[in-house]
């Protein structure tokens, strides 16, 4: 934020959010989209891929020394998924509250990863975490 911008501005977001694999399989997208409108996003993007390994790899390059990093690029790439880009007031903030905590045992109710994930890895939905990720996220899948 720069400034020049007042506090308590309102600040017009994008977020990249991605239905996983997992609920894809489920056939919960159309219920994950549901709620992304009930929550008031506008939804500019909308595409379904399926990932190559390379390409799940390249998207989440900064958790490249996890020790979850082949479970999880290889699960990323097991299936459909479903990309969007969401825009709306601190999109970013408020997707990451829809989604929940990253394991679903620690989410909240009412959130989509403890209604939907099954574990920390198989956890429903993606969403950007910064202003920054968000921009690179998206241009990774919209270049
Ligand atoms: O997705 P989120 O930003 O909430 O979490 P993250 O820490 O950026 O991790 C990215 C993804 O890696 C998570 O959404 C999980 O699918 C997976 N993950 C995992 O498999 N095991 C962990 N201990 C942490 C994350
Ligand atoms: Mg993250």
């Amino acid at each position: 934020m720069d400034e020049f911008m007042p506090r308590g501005a309102i600040m017009v977001e994008k977020t990249l959010a991605i239905i996983k694999p997992d609920a894809v399989k489920k056939k919960l997208a159309g219920k994950i989209i549901q709620r992304i409108e009930d929550e008031d996003f506008k939804i500019s993007g909308l595409k379904m891929l399926h990932l190559t390994r390379e390409e799940a790899e390249g998207f989440y390059i900064i958790h490249k020394d996890k020790h979850f990093y082949n479970s999880l690029t290889d699960f990323m790439s097991s299936g459909e998924i479903v990309i969007m880009v969401l825009e709306g007031e601190n999109a970013i903030s408020h997707w990451r509250k829809v989604m929940g905590a990253t394991d679903p045992a620690l989410a909240e109710p009412g959130t989509l990863r403890h209604a939907f994930g099954s574990s920390i890895e198989q956890n429903s939905t993606h969403g950007s975490d910064s202003p920054s990720t968000a921009e690179w996220e998206i241009d990774y899948f919209y270049k």
